[in-house]
């Protein structure tokens, strides 16, 4: 299916965000406030992601996208980087099954090209075993940025044909289909967690028109209640993707 862009045509809005995007942030400020390692905050952080995919997938979300990792963390000290490795192998393989159970499609997004054999196969077995899945689709960004998805579709557009000696010019559908994450419409709700307010190179295109909702709350306390602060929070916009107000 071919999702509308949100330039081209205004999306219906509906009171429950279709898709949320979350930028899983201040695992490591969670640790350093308990005077634990940073990694304890990652482990922290993936209680709260089981715990966030049931509670969106309660409510209907249809999308949830999760920024797991980015392509500008691998800056980071060598020790965490492959921890968080371990630990995205570590829960692929415990929670493939829960989430199956749970009717969730798992797909993951990103340069997978740089995981080692095991975990791309770990991957790809996770997102095959729930592909038929319908209650919610679960998109983990791992080594993802928004710029290399850019360059990345456009790499995969097919050379352009001339015709009469022009080229064919590529409008907003035909190239967002080439992105990551062309099953999905965009991120109605985007919320960054930790206090930061910044995109950090996460979806670049795909937020054009999102609401943006910035929290305080560390990522490892992010729970229902937060949640549901974000939908209200949501709820209480009017989103005008260019128009006058009503
Ligand atoms: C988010 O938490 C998790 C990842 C980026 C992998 P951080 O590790 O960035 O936590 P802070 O921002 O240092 O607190
Ligand atoms: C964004 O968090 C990336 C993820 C949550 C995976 P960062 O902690 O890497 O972002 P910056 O460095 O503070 O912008
Ligand atoms: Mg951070």
């Amino acid at each position: 299916m071919i999702h509308k862009s949100s330039t081209v045509s205004v999306p219906a809005v509906t009171d429950v965000p279709r898709h949320i995007a979350i930028i899983m942030d201040g695992n490591g400020r969670w640790a350093a406030q308990r005077k634990l390692p940073r990694v304890a905050g990652h482990v922290k952080g993936v209680e709260a992601v089981r715990a966030i995919v049931e509670g969106c997938a309660r409510r209907g979300v249809e999308f949830l996208t999760l920024f797991a990792f980015s392509s500008e963390n691998w800056r980071r000290p060598e020790d965490e980087v492959s921890f968080l490795m371990r630990l995205f192998g570590a829960t692929l393989q415990r929670e493939t099954a829960r989430l199956h159970k749970n009717g969730i499609r798992l797909r993951v997004v990103g340069d997978l090209s740089a995981f080692d054999a095991h975990l791309r196969a770990l991957v790809k077995r996770g997102e095959i075993r729930t592909a038929h899945n319908t209650r919610m689709t679960l998109t983990i960004a791992a080594n993802y940025g928004g710029r290399w998805d850019i360059l990345h579709a456009i790499s995969e557009l097919p050379a352009r044909s001339a015709v009469d000696g022009h080229a064919v010019p590529v409008d907003e559908a035909s190239f967002a289909q080439y992105l990551a994450m062309a099953y999905a419409p965009e991120p109605d709700l985007l919320i960054r967690t930790g206090g930061e307010q910044r995109i950090s190179n996460f979806l670049l295109w795909q937020l054009a028109y999102t609401e943006l909702y910035f929290t305080d709350i560390f990522w490892p306390d992010f729970d229902d209640a937060a949640l549901d602060a974000a939908l209200a929070s949501y709820r209480a916009r009017e989103r005008r993707f260019g128009r006058a107000n009503a």
